[in-house]
């Protein structure tokens, strides 16, 4: 997987420092509990060593999603019918989208996505195996409300939101994105928009943990990369040996959190700025929330999304979730 963050939309400054990741960074190392959040792992280095993840034995998130995908076809076709188009909310995996386009005659492909390089290679990718299929790739934030093209204004839509990403959001900013998918993809008038998401499942804490602190040290070695992109990126000084990895199970919020924690007092600078740590004080650098058939209802649910269909792997560890969009009601 190339970088997720392309060149086009973001904001640098005179000496090429990118700006929102400064702040966020600079933000982050001044709270009382440190946290950076988790979408600047993903730079060149983050990206590629995420894909490693992906292949792990412990992780079994994107084997069980497929697993789901490929099993699943004539029963999404079925639930969402022909003549959609479908809208990837970050643009297509190599493996999942082709699964899901194949199974449900589609009139559209539209993927999104921030970095405009790797949307162009994946359009691409997609176009020469579906040849006939319209694809337009818009290059903008989905955080953010999009302007669809016009070519696919009179279709019925389908966003599909693989992967558990929304599970790396707190609830309250999950539910501000799921309602902004729902405009994006709300038409004028007709058939009411349906999403395709991928929802992780609580299970065994050990399982989880393992998932997210391998044996291999994959994953340490994506979460010691935000330590090491600081230093590189925002002339950092973090001595990042004195950091370890740490994985742990929040009940409380059914998420795993991953945090670098300081293993000695040091003391480091970021732009120019000073900070220190404690011996065990740690920086939280992700949340992955993992969910119940209920908790995703409701998420879904607060968002003005209405589930239709929910589809598990055979060892229930990951869900595929159907949901239409509903009219808002204020009763009882
Ligand atoms: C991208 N996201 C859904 C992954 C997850 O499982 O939360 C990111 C990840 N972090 C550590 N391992 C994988």
């Amino acid at each position: 997987m190339a970088a997720r963050e392309g060149l086009a939309l973001v904001d640098r400054d005179h000496s090429g420092v990118d700006r929102a990741f400064r702040a966020d960074v600079l933000t982050g190392l001044r709270q009382s509990q440190k946290a950076i959040p988790a979408r600047w792992f993903y730079d060149d280095i983050g990206s590629e060593l995420f894909e490693d993840i992906t292949r792990l034995e412990e992780y079994y998130p994107t084997r069980a999603e497929t697993e789901i995908l490929e099993a699943r076809g004539p029963e999404f076709a079925e639930a969402i019918g022909p003549g959609r188009a479908v809208v990837e909310f970050g643009s297509g995996s190599s493996v999942k989208t082709p699964l899901l386009l194949s199974a449900i005659q589609p009139a559209a492909y539209v993927p999104l996505d921030i970095a405009g390089d790797f949307l162009r290679e994946a359009a691409a990718a997609l176009a020469r195996q579906f040849p006939g299929l319209p694809v337009y790739s818009v290059e903008a934030d989905f955080m953010r409300h999009v302007e669809l093209p016009d070519a696919v204004s009179g279709q019925a839509k389908l966003g599909f939101f693989p992967g558990s990403t929304i599970g790396n959001m707190v609830p309250r900013t999950a539910v501000d994105l799921l309602r902004s998918m729902r405009g994006t993809l709300q038409a004028d008038h007709g058939v009411q928009p349906m999403l395709l998401i991928g929802m992780d499942l609580v299970k065994d804490p050990a399982v989880l943990v393992a998932a997210y602190d391998d044996a291999k040290g994959v994953t340490a070695a994506f979460n010691r990369n935000l330590a090491e992109r600081i230093n590189r990126e925002l002339d950092g000084t973090i001595p990042v040996d004195a950091l370890r990895h740490v994985a742990r199970w929040n009940d409380d919020f059914a998420r795993i959190e991953m945090h670098l924690e300081a293993t000695r007092a040091i003391q480091f600078s970021v732009s120019g700025e000073r900070f220190e740590m404690a011996e065990g004080e740690t920086i939280h650098t992700e949340n992955s929330h993992k969910f119940t058939r209920r908790s995703a209802n409701l998420l879904l649910h607060a968002a003005g999304w209405t589930v239709r269909r929910r589809w598990t792997d055979a060892a229930e560890r990951f869900s595929v979730i159907l949901a239409e969009a509903t009219e808002p009601r204020n009763a009882p």
